[in-house]
C-alpha cells in the first residue's frame, strides 16, 4: 500500500471548487432513468449519454475531480474508439469504479439489507486498477422504519453493513485504490430530521470503529454520507440552515479529523436543494470542519442533462450545457460561494 499516493487522491477528490460525478448507475438503475425520458436502455445509448457528459470539457476540467463508473462503462469506448477512461483522464479527472453488487435482503432481519460483493473482490480490484481506476465506491443502504418503528434499522443490519464496508476498504487500500465508503441512510421515510440525525450518528460511529479494527488508513479514505435531513414523507421538513447545522454537528461528533474529504450523495433531494445544503455548510460552518466538504452527486448532477439530452444527438450541446451549469453551481457550493441569484442568472 502506498499511503502517500492514496492520500493525494483522497485530497484531490474534494479539491477547492471540485467534486465527484457519480455516473455508476447499474444496468437496472440507468434503465429507470432512461425510462423517464422514453429512451431505450441499450449499450450504445448508455455509451452515448455518458460520452456526452465526459466530453463536457470545461465542466469536467473545472469542477469534476473524479467520475464513478459502472463495470460496463470502464470497459467502453467512445464512438470514435477512444476508451471512455481516456476521455476522463484527458479532462484531468480521475476514473473510479463502483465495486459492490448491490443491497440484498439480510437473513434474519426482515425489511433490511446488506450490501454484497466481497467474494473475489481482491482480483477485481487488481483488474480495475489496470483499467485505470484509482478510487472505488461501495454503498451500504440503511432504511429508517416508518411510523416511528424503531426496530429498523437494527444494530445487527448496521454492523453487517459497516463490517462489509471496512473489509472492502481494507482490500481497496491493499490494491492502491482509495475507498469511498458510502453508508447511505435513506430519506425515503416519514421520519423527522432528528431521527435521521440519531441513525446517521450511530451508523458513522459503527463505521469508523470497524474501519479502525480493519486497519484502514483514514488519510487515504473518502466518506460519502447522506445529509442529516427529514424523510421525504415527513410533514416536518427542515430548512436549509437547519440541515446544514445538524449535518455538520453530526459529522463533527462521529468523523475523525484524519479523514481528508467528505463528499455527499444527493439521495433524492432536488438539484437545487442538494446545492443549497452543501453551500450552507461551507458558507456557515467552514471553520468548524477539519475536512473538505464537497459533492458526489448522481441524480442532482444528471437529472437536468438527462432531460435536456432526451436521447437525441442534436441535443448533446444542450445536455452538456445543463451538466456544466449544475457542475459549476456545486463547485461554487463546495466553496460556500453559491447563491440563488447565480442559480437564476444562468
Ligand atoms: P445520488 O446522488 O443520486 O444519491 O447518487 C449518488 C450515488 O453514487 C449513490 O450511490
Amino acid at each position: 500500500m502506498n499511503l502517500d499516493a492514496l492520500h493525494k487522491i483522497a485530497v484531490a477528490m474534494a479539491a477547492p471548487g471540485k467534486g465527484i460525478l457519480a455516473a455508476d448507475e447499474s444496468t437496472g438503475t440507468i434503465k429507470k432513468r432512461f425510462d423517464s425520458i422514453d429512451v431505450e436502455s441499450t449499450e450504445d445509448n448508455r455509451r452515448d449519454y455518458r460520452e456526452m457528459l465526459f466530453r463536457a470539457d470545461a465542466a469536467m476540467k473545472e469542477h469534476i475531480a473524479g467520475v464513478i463508473l459502472f463495470d460496463e462503462t470502464i470497459r467502453q469506448q467512445a464512438r470514435d474508439g477512444t476508451p471512455l477512461v481516456k476521455l476522463i483522464e484527458g479532462a484531468g479527472s480521475i476514473p473510479g469504479i463502483k465495486v459492490d453488487n448491490g443491497a440484498k435482503p439480510l437473513a434474519g432481519a426482515p425489511g433490511e439489507t446488506v450490501t454484497e460483493g466481497l467474494d473475489g473482490l481482491r482480483g477485481r480490484l487488481k483488474e480495475y486498477y489496470d483499467l485505470g481506476a484509482r478510487f472505488a465506491k461501495w454503498r451500504a443502504v440503511i432504511d429508517i422504519g416508518r411510523e416511528g418503528d424503531h426496530r429498523i434499522p437494527s444494530p445487527y443490519s448496521i454492523r453487517a453493513n459497516t463490517h462489509a464496508l471496512a473489509r472492502y476498504a481494507a482490500l481497496c487500500q491493499e490494491a492502491d485504490i482509495v475507498p469511498i465508503v458510502e453508508p447511505e441512510v435513506l430519506m425515503d421515510g416519514d421520519h423527522d430530521i432528528d431521527r435521521c440525525y440519531e441513525v446517521t450518528e450511530y451508523v458513522l460511529r459503527a463505521l469508523f470503529s470497524d474501519l479502525y479494527e480493519h486497519r484502514v488508513a483514514l488519510e487515504g479514505t473518502v466518506l460519502k454520507p447522506n445529509m442529516v435531513i427529514a424523510g421525504k414523507l415527513s410533514e416536518k421538513q427542515a430548512g436549509v440552515s437547519e440541515v446544514a447545522e445538524k449535518t455538520v454537528k453530526c459529522l463533527r461528533a462521529a468523523v475523525p479529523a484524519a479523514l481528508p474529504s467528505i463528499v455527499f450523495l444527493s439521495g433524492g433531494q432536488s438539484d437545487e436543494e442538494a446545492t443549497a445544503h452543501l453551500n450552507a455548510m461551507n458558507a456557515e460552518h467552514r471553520d468548524a470542519m477539519p475536512w473538505a466538504l464537497s459533492f458526489s452527486y448522481g441524480r442532482a448532477l444528471q437529472a437536468a442533462p438527462l432531460k435536456a439530452w432526451s436521447g437525441r444527438t442534436e441535443n448533446v450541446p444542450a445536455g452538456q450545457a445543463a451538466f456544466a451549469h449544475r457542475a459549476r453551481m456545486n463547485g461554487l457550493a463546495s466553496l460556500g460561494d453559491w447563491s440563488d441569484g447565480l442559480e437564476q442568472a444562468a
